[in-house]
């Protein structure tokens, strides 16, 4: 029999739980029991009770709730003495591959713990219902325009009053993945005008689809990488692009930036130069922060003022609509738990290609 546990997140800034309830109760009945420690949920706005009436059991605190657990459900890594308390043998799934993790990642081999990073599922079809990325970054999108809406001294739709019309405000998405057509959605549903810009040709139908305006910058061939992902630019390509990203923000109130390659820095975009050019008062909410960011002046976690244009770097965006998050996220892991189960019991069979990529401890070892 599986014994999940959910632990109380932790982490400064987090207000995610791993399960809600709803997945707990088709946990629960599919055989595996589940103990959720005392108001793990609260933070999203899933109390004891809502647990309870799921099948789930209430542990009074860490040590309680993660005895004889085989499986445990975590959002944020574990802190070192969150890994001390897990039983040997255990398995852990939570995200485990920000940077700093790796030494996470060797305690909890050097305890036997096994542990699945979440952000390593691979983004093949099979998989997509088992995609945190994809699924917070849903949430991201959406609460970046919310955010960039509140900073800016405008409204966004067009208005018109017995005080005169008020011209809608003009929003520019760039990089269209899951965030950024997300947040084209949403700048497109207040009522804003909003562009769009991504590397792969792809992506212009869907930035259209939403109706947001494609901006075309032609640099005479793709730079669609494999399996549908980006690749970096060349520098002359990245030059190229900077300028026609320069012009086309002279005209914009509000910039939304999520382009990232996976694995390596994000790409500077939006120069200084880009940046002087805009209107005072323009904002720009960079969702690339945590990996280099998007944006000239961006930092993790700061709002910073350059030549009267607010560049926004927040962190933790999905933290900010817990309970969705939580939800979304719950339903990724119960699809996953799923593919680990067989006949009652959690395989962990390194040779499959969902556990395989996700696997990052197994048996004492470290996993590349
Ligand atoms: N399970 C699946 O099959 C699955 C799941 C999620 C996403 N995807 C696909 O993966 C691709 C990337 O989506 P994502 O949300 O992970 O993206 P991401 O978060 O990795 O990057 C955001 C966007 O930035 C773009 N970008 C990179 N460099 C850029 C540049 N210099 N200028 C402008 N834009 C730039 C990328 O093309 C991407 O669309 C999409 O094709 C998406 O449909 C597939």
């Amino acid at each position: 029999m599986i014994r999940i546990a959910v632990p109380k997140e932790r982490a400064a800034r987090e207000a995610r739980v791993a399960l809600v309830p709803e997945s707990v109760a088709k946990l629960v009945k599919s055989g595996a029991t589940v103990s959720v420690e005392r108001d793990a949920g609260l933070a999203a706005g899933f109390t004891d009770a809502n647990y309870v009436t799921a099948g789930a059991t209430i542990a009074a605190d860490l040590a309680a709730v993660l005895t004889d657990a085989t499986l445990v459900c975590k959002v944020q890594p574990p802190s070192v003495s969150e890994v001390a308390a897990l039983p040997a043998a255990a398995t852990l799934i939570c995200y485990l591959a920000q940077a700093g993790s790796a030494e996470t990642i060797t305690a909890l081999a050097g305890r036997k713990v096994n542990a699945l990073a979440l952000e390593k599922v691979p983004r093949i079809t099979r998989a997509q219902s088992m995609d945190v990325l994809s699924s917070q970054a849903t949430v991201s999108g959406y609460k970046a325009v919310l955010i960039g809406a509140t900073a800016l001294p405008k409204m966004l739709p067009m208005l018109t009053t017995a005080a005169g019309t008020l011209a809608p405000a003009k929003i520019f998405v760039i990089g269209a993945g899951v965030a950024g057509l997300q947040a084209i959605a949403t700048a497109k549903r207040l009522g804003g005008i909003v562009s769009g810009f991504d590397v792969r040709p792809a992506a212009q139908e869907q930035i259209a689809s939403l109706g947001g305006t494609p901006l075309k910058i032609d640099l005479g061939h793709s730079a669609e990488g494999s399996g549908g992902y980006a690749k970096e630019q060349a520098e002359d390509d990245a030059i190229k692009t900077q300028h026609a990203i320069a012009k086309h923000v002279e005209q914009v109130d509000l910039i939304i930036t999520t382009a990232a390659i996976p694995g390596r820095k994000a790409p500077l975009l939006i120069t200084e130069d880009a940046i002087k050019g805009m209107k005072p008062g323009s904002v720009i909410i960079d969702l690339a922060c945590e990996t280099g960011g998007n944006a000239a002046f961006t930092k993790p976690g700061e709002t910073v003022v350059a030549h009267d244009v607010s560049i926004i770097g927040p962190l933790n965006l999905p933290s900010q609509a817990s309970f969705h998050a939580s939800q979304m996220l719950s339903r990724n892991f119960l699809t996953l738990i799923t593919h680990l189960t067989k006949d009652n019991a959690l395989v962990l069979d390194a040779s499959d290609e969902i556990t395989g990529a996700m696997l990052v401890a197994l048996d004492g070892q470290v996993r590349a």
